[in-house]
């Protein structure tokens, strides 16, 4: 089944929805773990879609940012261009590409922050368990990952078997929101080992969307 990813984007159209209320929570906790990080900063959105959530955060950052978005709809990538041109982020790559495939993003690591939002859910958990391990390749020390998922309502909830993962991959927990009335969850995790060799990465194939 091919999703239909612009179809997918309208639900942000309507404040009231799911995806405009994690969007909210995205962009809270994306602006929190940017401030952290003084200086340039450096950033990869995998799976980015129109960049709606990283592109305004960084507008607000203070400092010089650059950012590299992988998004496999040219459609949506062009409009994560058109979206950076009018917030004047000048350091910013939209890649219409594979985020599957780490070489599509490899040469922008490491980065401050790895964004993976609207991702795990739709890959399966060998892919995730393989993509969360292949993080702290993409990543400074003490660089910062922001993720979500959904819980499709019906037994364990899938975000903590994701951060369980998180945990034996040498991350420890910054922040993960798990709303009552809503089924998004957001997490936020920093990497606490030592950074793997970027080099790991090169020709590996981290996931495929499922659907
Ligand atoms: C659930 S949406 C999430 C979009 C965005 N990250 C957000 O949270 O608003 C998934 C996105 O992944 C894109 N996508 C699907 N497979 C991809 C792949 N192999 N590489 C890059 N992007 C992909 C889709 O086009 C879609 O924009």
């Amino acid at each position: 089944m091919v999703t239909d990813w612009i179809g997918w984007h309208r639900d942000y159209d309507d404040p009231g929805s799911s995806l405009a209320r994690r969007l909210v929570v995205v962009r809270e906790h994306l602006a929190r773990a940017l401030a952290e990080f003084p200086g340039e900063v450096r950033v990869i959105s995998l799976c980015a879609g129109d960049g709606r959530d990283v592109l305004p955060v960084l507008a607000r950052y203070p400092g010089p940012a650059r950012a590299t978005l992988a998004e496999l709809n040219p459609g949506l990538a062009q409009r994560a261009r058109e979206a950076a041109r009018e917030l004047d982020l000048t350091g910013v790559d939209v890649r219409t590409g594979d985020a599957g495939l780490a070489g599509t993003y490899l040469d922008a690591a490491p980065a401050h922050i790895v964004t993976t939002c609207g991702v795990f859910g739709n890959i399966s958990e060998a892919d995730a368990a393989r993509t969360i391990a292949a993080l702290p390749a993409l990543l400074h020390p003490g660089g910062v990952v922001v993720w979500t998922r959904g819980h499709g309502g019906i037994g364990p909830d899938p975000s903590d078997a994701l951060r369980a993962c998180f945990d034996r991959n040498g991350f420890e927990e910054v922040a993960f929101t798990r709303p009552d009335d809503a089924r998004f969850r957001v997490g936020v995790h920093r990497l606490n080992a030592a950074p793997q060799p970027v080099a790991t990465l090169a020709g590996r194939r981290l996931f495929s969307f499922a659907r």
